[in-house]
């Protein structure tokens, strides 16, 4: 199937504050300059609170990682758990088609589908609620035909019983997980022929239902606000690091440092190292900053708010004004990663860069 960003987009995405500070603390799982190991955590959780990823979202979460818009975006194009277009407001069905439930009665539930929701996979229903597609073997096999609807799955469908579910998704209620036949887990259908003793002494649900039923997210957009933010990984106790990760965001990683730039980030906050800044642009026209190769449109709107509208405000940067500005900006390392100032000098100078070149050409200048 052809996987491609959504003809409509949103104009912009951002984290909730919560989900930023979530965020932030996956980052700091990985060793320095490795921060794009968080890519799937971040898109996964843009994903989990908007239901699916806009092209906004996956500029975002490659500019927080520092990264290419192109590499992140063959990340969220190579997996489909990840929606590239919007799903339903409620819920987004996805319907096991493979073997065991094919033959358990799966064309009969996508038929359901068809009729309550939309003709086609990933077409909203009528009133946006709804939306669903048909995915491969989700590992409950045993429990066939089933559905994952949001975080959970139904299983041991009918017809009948599916029907029903999406009326009361449609309806605002979240029915229980689990097997819909009333049986417990994934004993024989006919019921246990071993270890029975401990059939009167079963909890109500099963441990996934369970979990299901306790954390009630099976539909839910998630926030962050949920669960504490938890990184262990930053102190001696999990709590106490979680606790302090929620209350102040986890530092944004750095790029390692030899001891020339450690000694000149150490006082990169002096107010004699911070460059000359701008009220505005000069004559109110600033130059195109995204013809700087690194430079998006979130980065430039940075810049600009920090004071800088022109080309020959960057080249004039010393090493410590560097350091200033990259302490500043959520990218670290990107201005000598990407040759800001040589760039910007050539730009500032009437000349042109081959990058600016190729981004004139093809008429949008990102990254
Ligand atoms: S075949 Fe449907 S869950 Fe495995």
């Amino acid at each position: 199937m052809l996987r491609r960003l959504h003809p409509e987009q949103p104009d912009s995405f951002a984290f909730t504050a919560a989900n930023q500070q979530w965020a932030e603390a996956q980052m700091t799982k990985y060793p320095e300059g490795r921060q794009a190991s968080a890519v799937i955590p971040l898109l996964w959780r843009a994903q989990e609170q908007e239901g699916w990823l806009s092209r906004p979202a996956i500029e975002s979460v490659a500019e927080m990682l520092g990264m290419a818009y192109i590499r992140v975006l063959e990340v969220a194009s190579f997996y489909f758990m990840f929606q590239l277009q919007p799903v339903g407001s409620v819920a987004h069905i996805q319907v096991c088609g493979t073997t065991s439930c094919m033959i358990c009665g799966a064309e009969d539930l996508i038929a359901v589908c068809k009729e309550k929701i939309a003709a086609k996979p990933h077409e909203l229903s009528a009133d946006g609620k709804l939306s669903w597609e048909e995915v491969e073997c989700l590992g409950s096999c045993t429990n066939a035909p089933m559905a994952q609807i949001g975080k959970d799955y139904y299983e041991d469908l009918t017809v009948e019983t599916f029907g029903k579910i999406l009326d009361d998704l449609s309806n605002g209620k979240v029915p229980v997980p689990g097997p819909q036949n009333g049986r417990y887990a994934a004993e024989p259908l006919k019921g246990l022929s071993s270890l029975t003793e401990y059939e009167a002494a079963k909890p109500q649900y099963n441990v996934s239902v369970e979990l299901a039923t306790e954390l009630g997210d099976t539909v839910k957009r998630i926030d962050g606000t949920e669960v504490p933010i938890l990184t262990p990984w930053l102190g001696k106790d999990g709590k106490q690091a979680g606790a302090s990760a929620a209350a102040k965001p986890p530092k944004a990683p750095e790029t390692p440092k030899p001891a020339v730039k450690q000694a000149e980030a150490a006082k990169a906050d002096a107010k004699e190292d911070a460059p000359e800044t701008l009220e505005g642009a000069r004559d109110g026209k600033p130059d195109d900053l995204k013809l700087l190769k690194g430079v998006g449109p979130k980065l430039e709107q940075m810049l600009n708010e920090l004071g800088f509208y022109h080309f020959d405000q960057i080249a004039a940067w010393t090493p410590l004004q560097i350091a200033w500005v990259d302490a500043r900006l959520k990218f670290k390392g990107r201005i000598e990663r990407d040759g800001w100032i040589e760039q910007a000098t050539m730009l500032a100078a009437g000349e042109e860069t081959e990058f600016a070149k190729r981004s004139k050409a093809d008429g949008k200048q990102e990254d």
